[in-house]
């Protein structure tokens, strides 16, 4: 049983859910919606069943994918987009890559670095629409 699956954590999310549907306001105020996606990580108080994608566990299609290509070039670099709680940076960095991973949400992203104090990934607070320029062509791998 993964923790997701677990009747008391999903409880817990069940609950989240309503809670931040009822402060959603489907991007009336930004349609980035932003302030939402702070707030998911603000409310949940460090509990993973409060945020509603956080499986705590690379996605599947991803573990599945890093299993069968070819081992990266020795220095392939690769960007994490919204990285959440860090679960697949965490992967693609097993894999081989070196990370950068990054995340609206501050909280998201310091919550993320007390999860794996020891990584090897880079974890930076950013905004996919304001991304640093020197970001720009410099990865082998973004997802
Ligand atoms: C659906 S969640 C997926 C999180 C993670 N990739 C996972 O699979 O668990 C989307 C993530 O993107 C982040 N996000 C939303 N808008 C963003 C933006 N403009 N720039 C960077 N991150 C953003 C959210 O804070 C959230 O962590």
């Amino acid at each position: 049983m993964t923790i997701p699956d677990n009747p008391e954590f999903a409880a817990r999310r069940a609950a989240a859910r309503t809670r931040l549907a009822a402060i959603d306001d489907k991007g009336a105020g930004d349609p980035h919606r932003r302030s939402w996606f702070q707030a998911v990580y603000e409310l949940a108080e460090g509990d993973p069943a409060s945020v509603p994608w956080a499986d705590l566990a690379p996605h599947p299609l991803l573990a599945q994918w890093l299993a069968e290509i070819s081992p990266p070039r020795e220095g392939a670099r690769a960007l994490d987009i919204g990285c959440g709680l860090g679960d697949n940076a965490e992967a693609i960095a097993a894999r081989g890559f070196r990370v950068t991973a990054f995340d609206l949400s501050e909280k998201a992203i310091g919550w993320t670095r007390s999860r794996f104090p020891a990584s090897r990934v880079d974890y930076v607070t950013a905004d996919l629409f304001k991304l640093p320029a020197d970001w720009f062509g410099r990865f082998d791998l973004v997802q």
